[in-house]
């Protein structure tokens, strides 16, 4: 029975639970100082002028940098080129998304509110916190575009990605809506979002000559060490990231911020490592946030629910220092056949700190408005929700036109409807009464795509007959320690008690961003592959070896089971994997591998699919929403750790709940600040807010996607779910909420 696919408990639990994971903040380095950033107050300007001569005064102050006196970078942004750079060009670039431009005191800007204009170092975090309270900036302010009702007025294109056009179309929209029986034309908006990781962004830098060592929490080692080794003029070779450990990202810690630079100009400037963590606080502009977004959806069916069109128009907000892109159409680019389809992306700069990635960026924000609108329709047709959605199942990708390589969107749709009971569903708003509470039931679709990019793994066998495999990957608290594991314990044959997965270290073997969901098909393939060819070797060492039992027999006459290589002839003849290594002279047997994705991209799409099935309870009198349970079914081919993979989804649904209900970062517009940059205020679910969360993973073969079978996991937990919270509202109450979060408020 293979390892993989069963619920194993997390290989690092232990680490975890006696605190002896060493998260970036945690590392020790001798004679270390400590850098805290003091903030613009301001949202646009220049720095007049700086007084620092009080701060540095203060004891044990090491240094006060501002743009006037810290070091000059090679590259003053130190933001990788996004468009036809030479750098993007080389393979190893196209790894990870471009970091944004980066405020890196290199010059008297002010770009937004709570950006880093000076750093102060001390010989202790308190003193240096103390003294930076002490440095005086004076400001010539400008007027700042805060309102973005009157951004909207000069919408822009963003830049056009490959793969991912501003603009797209099929069919004639205009026509399919004036011969369409139904039609509805909606307007949704959801509001900036801060993500909130327990572990804050943190960074230690360490020079040694012209070296660079950081250690960073961060979801791309790859992509720190290049934004460093860019700002510094320095090949990458000569900057080290480390990450073991990772206190969740989310998409924040994605790109590489500010900060990482500014720890690194710090060190340089006190000649000591220097550890410079931001409070939760600095993570609310210096690191970014969910752009808000208005979306305007119409959809227009014929009277038996086709649709013959569908329009997404959005508009996200974007930073005048650099442009994010929240690309919102992209689940109604592909979710439903329709005979017509148009979408579009706009954005609006405000003078913020730049937006970023968040759980299924686009995907969470687009499903709702799509999703919403779906129900909506689905009343005005007085057609069932589940039912609207098969009469448009899309059989393939309607935007490529291009087979699936594998969608149970059906299965889940039918697996959801009956655990959640659907069929009892009075489709009534404010039928289904308990006593004074308002109930209502809920649906919507999930969908993410499956990413997957090049990604490379080592595996050695030691002689002692453990095993440890290696690629610079990142755990986010996902499982990825746990899942290479079970993947490397499989191809190897070995006992997962024997094999050791290491990750967070450029200088192992390169993985990808942990973004897109797409570490397990990344990675999972480049481990798999290296612990093949290390048996494959141990095998070809052990048959070559004449005193070997196995001597003379071919690479296909042996299996390797348990730790033993095995005739499959006669199970006597057999040798340990570590008699292997120590008769071939002790030093560790080593394979490398390099896992590309082929063209299989080309011919399918690649997509997990889900349902998210959904019950409120609303008080009639205050407003207050309960989520006592939700059904999500999810089709994401071969599931790697049956536990790890549950926890994904809920945490994702988790999120969903915080999303349709809670979550808002409160701009004070007036000054472009949030005034909730804090877990008190900042509001997002605890565990009295999740009723039962049930998750069904339906059985799927998926043969394209990796030779795993696997879809990523992390993100498609969290679409659907605000959708299916909206409609359940309004089958509570009769109210369409359209805009998030539902708060009691807005049900009154
Ligand atoms: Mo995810 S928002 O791609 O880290």
């Amino acid at each position: 029975m293979s390892i993989v696919g069963q619920g194993i408990d997390r290989v690092d639990a232990r680490l975890k639970v006696t605190g002896t994971a060493t998260y970036s903040a945690e590392h020790k380095l001798p004679n270390m100082a400590y850098a805290v950033i003091v903030q613009s107050t301001i949202p646009k300007g220049r720095i007049a002028a700086v007084e620092t001569a009080a701060a540095e005064a203060m004891p044990g102050v090491l240094a006060v940098l501002t743009h006037q006196n810290a070091p000059r970078l090679a590259k003053p942004h130190g933001s990788e080129t996004k468009q036809g750079g030479g750098e993007q060009s080389k393979p190893d670039q196209k790894q990870s998304p471009p970091t944004p431009k980066l405020t890196l005191l290199q010059e008297d800007r002010v770009y937004y509110n709570g950006q880093p204009v000076a750093l102060v170092v001390a010989d202790t975090f308190e003193r240096a916190r103390d003294a930076a309270r002490r440095v005086r900036l004076r400001y010539a302010a400008e007027p700042a575009q805060l309102d973005f009702s009157k951004a909207k007025q000069k919408l822009r294109r963003p830049e056009p990605q490959p793969e991912r056009p501003s603009d797209t179309g099929r069919g004639n929209v205009e026509r399919s809506l004036q011969r369409a029986a139904t039609r509805v034309d909606l307007l949704y908006t959801t509001p900036m979002e801060n993500h909130n990781p327990i572990e804050p962004h943190a960074t230690i830098a360490q020079w040694e000559g012209d070296r660079l060592t950081l250690y960073d929490t961060t979801q791309n080692i790859s992509g720190a060490q290049r934004t460093a080794a860019l700002s510094f003029g320095l090949p990458p070779e000569q900057v080290r990231v480390v990450c073991p450990f990772v206190g969740g990202g989310f998409g924040s810690k994605g790109t590489t911020w500010s900060h990482v630079v500014l720890a690194a100009i710090a060190a340089k400037a006190v000649q000591r490592p220097v550890k410079l963590a931001l409070d939760r606080t600095q993570m609310y502009g210096p690191v970014g946030a969910r752009p808000l977004t208005e979306q305007r959806l119409v959809l227009g069916a014929n009277a038996q629910g086709k649709l013959a069109a569908i329009r997404h128009d959005t508009i996200s907000s974007t930073a005048t220092l650099d442009d994010f892109t929240e690309p919102c159409t992209s689940v109604s680019r592909i979710l439903y056949a329709s005979e017509s389809l148009q979408t579009s992306q706009r954005l609006a700069t405000l003078d913020v700190g730049v937006p970023t990635y968040m759980r299924a960026p686009g995907e969470a924000s687009g499903s709702f408005a799509l999703e919403s609108a779906l129900d909506e329709l689905a009343y005005r047709l007085k057609m069932d929700p589940v039912e609207l959605r098969l009469a448009n199942y899309a059989e393939k990708d309607p935007e490529k036109d291009i087979p699936w390589s594998s969608k149970s969107l059906r299965e889940c749709y039918r697996a959801g409807a009956e655990r959640f009971g659907w069929a009892r569903r009075n489709p009534k708003p404010g039928s289904m009464r308990n006593g004074r509470t308002l109930v209502g039931w809920g649906m919507a679709t999930a969908t993410y795509p499956a990413n997957r990019k090049g990604a490379k793994a080592v595996a050695a066998l030691l002689p002692d007959g453990t095993a440890v495999v290696r690629s610079g990957s990142h755990d986010l608290g996902t499982g990825t320690y746990t899942v290479m594991t079970q993947i490397a314990a499989d191809a190897l044959g070995m006992p997962l008690s024997r094999v050791r997965f290491q990750l967070g270290d450029t200088t192992m073997p390169e993985a990808p961003v942990s973004g897109g969901s797409q570490t397990v098909a990344s990675v999972g393939p480049a481990v798999h592959q290296a612990a093949r060819a290390l048996r494959d070797k141990l095998i070809a060492t052990a048959t070559a070896d004449t005193a070997s039992p196995l001597h003379g027999l071919g690479a296909g006459d042996v299996d390797a089971v348990d730790g033993w290589l095995v005739s499959r002839a006669d199970p006597a003849r057999r040798v340990q994997m570590s008699t292997v290594v120590t008769r071939a002279g002790g030093q560790p047997i080593v394979a490398n591998a390099s896992a590309e994705q082929g063209d299989e991209k080309k011919r399918f799409s690649m997509h997990a699919f889900g349902a998210v099935f959904v019950e409120v309870h609303i008080d009639p009198d205050v407003g207050t929403i309960h989520v006592p349970r939700v059904v999500g079914a999810y089709g994401i081919g071969r599931m790697m750790n049956a536990k790890t993979t549950h926890s994904q989804l809920m945490g994702g649904i988790v999120w969903g709940l915080g999303m349709g209900l809670m979550e808002k970062t409160e701009m004070d517009w007036r000054f472009g600040r949030a005034v909730n940059a804090n877990l008190a205020d900042y509001h997002v679910p605890v565990n009295a807010d999740c009723g039962a969360i049930d998750i069904i993973v339906v059985d799927e073969e998926d043969k394209q996607i990796n030779e795993l079978g696997a879809k990523g996991v992390g993100e498609i937990g969290i679409t659907g779910v605000a959708a299916a919270i909206a409609n359940a509202v309004y089958h509570a109450t009769g109210k369409r909420i359209r805009d998030l979060p539902i708060t009691p408020d807005k049900v009154m």
